[in-house]
């Protein structure tokens, strides 16, 4: 074997016994390097003949082709082992079935009043909001409500400690005056005030608990104020509303003489199912009545000019209604195995 092949040999061998680039750059030098094998052979040519250093020349040239040329794949073939072993190492599973995002749902009292919104909102109210912290004077004594009402007291309302006459508002009758004040000062001096059409849902706070009965409940407060607004008017949208929430005119409505200090006259009113798992049953569903005078006028509006009426009715009982639910608690314990029926 001649010296040329023993280099490349010598050469080829130490390049395959590299692992890494770092190994493989101390091989090069051996041989390709300022005093590697080749570069040694190509400085000896200086001493030989013309002729002689034209052939010896080509062959140390041919050998120093194929030594880079070793080299060249073994770079190669290095570059290709780190890449898969980070491939390897970096590796999907993509046929492991996924995560999944899981998809919350609205809350079915949520969802009715949702509906109860859209109901109204297509026949001109709009919804309003109040504070459920709430003033003694907004929550009773504007509602017409004497000092001595029994719902005044302590074991009826949650007071608040650190404010004086603050509490847990008690039914959303409170948000009526807010309205009306509102109203009353957007038009301060027409000469004709426009109706006033709101309702006003939200969580309402008692002192109470059982199977029909939470702390915590919903209501919706309806409201309108206006010219020649009428009891029988009330019938009509009270009426319209059932049908169209519950999606069936087999139903009927009776208003029962009642009394709330804020209307007069004052009613409760009923409703049955003429068909279905309720049928025959009359179910107590709302509060209502024409607007007393002097809750007008605590809003700010001219009894003498215009009237109303107004109702209050409970949320969670038209929830409970409507999805056929017969315990109240079970919307307020959060158990998702029971929530998660009513979402779509
Ligand atoms: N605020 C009453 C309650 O919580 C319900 C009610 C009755 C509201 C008659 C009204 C109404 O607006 O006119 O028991």
């Amino acid at each position: 074997m001649s010296q040329l092949d023993e280099i490349l040999l010598q050469a080829q061998t130490a390049f395959a016994q590299a692992t890494d680039s770092n190994a493989l750059e101390q091989a090069k030098a051996l041989f390709l390097g300022k005093s590697g094998q080749i570069t040694e052979l190509l400085k000896g040519l200086g001493k030989l003949d013309a002729e002689a250093r034209r052939a010896a020349g080509a062959e140390i040239n041919a050998c120093k082709t194929a030594v880079e040329a070793a080299l060249e794949a073994r770079r190669d073939a290095l570059r290709t082992a780190a890449l898969e072993q980070q491939l390897a190492a970096e590796a999907l599973d993509v046929t492991l079935p996924g995560r999944g995002a899981g998809h919350g749902g609205l809350h079915p009292v949520t969802r009715t009043q949702e509906r109860y919104e859209t109901l109204f909102h297509s026949i001109g109210f709009e919804v309003a909001d109040g504070p459920e912290i709430e003033t003694d004077w907004y929550n009773f004594t504007a509602l017409n409500t004497p000092e001595n009402h029994p719902a005044r007291s302590m074991h009826d309302t949650f007071y608040l400690q650190n404010g004086e006459n603050v509490l847990l508002r008690t039914h959303t009758s409170p948000v009526q005056i807010r309205a009306m004040q509102a109203h009353a000062k957007l038009h301060a001096g027409k000469d004709v005030m426009p109706d006033l059409r709101i309702i006003a849902p939200g969580r309402v706070y008692r002192v109470d608990s059982d199977a029909t009965h939470s702390p915590m409940f919903h209501q919706v407060e309806g409201l309108w104020v206006g010219k020649d607004i009428s009891f029988a008017g009330m019938k009509g949208v009270i009426i319209d509303f059932l049908q169209r929430f519950f999606e069936t005119e087999e139903l009927q409505v009776r208003l029962r003489p009642s009394f709330f200090p804020f209307t007069e006259p004052s009613a409760e009113i009923d409703f049955a199912f003429m068909t279905g798992p309720n049928k025959g049953r009359w179910l107590e569903i709302s509060g209502c009545g024409m607007v007393h005078p002097n809750v007008l006028r605590f809003g700010g509006i001219d009894p003498e000019k215009y009237t109303g009426f107004a109702f209050g009715m409970g949320l969670d009982r038209l929830t409970m209604l409507r999805y056929g639910v017969n315990d109240l608690r079970q919307f307020f314990e959060n158990d998702l195995r029971f929530l998660s029926q009513f979402s779509e």
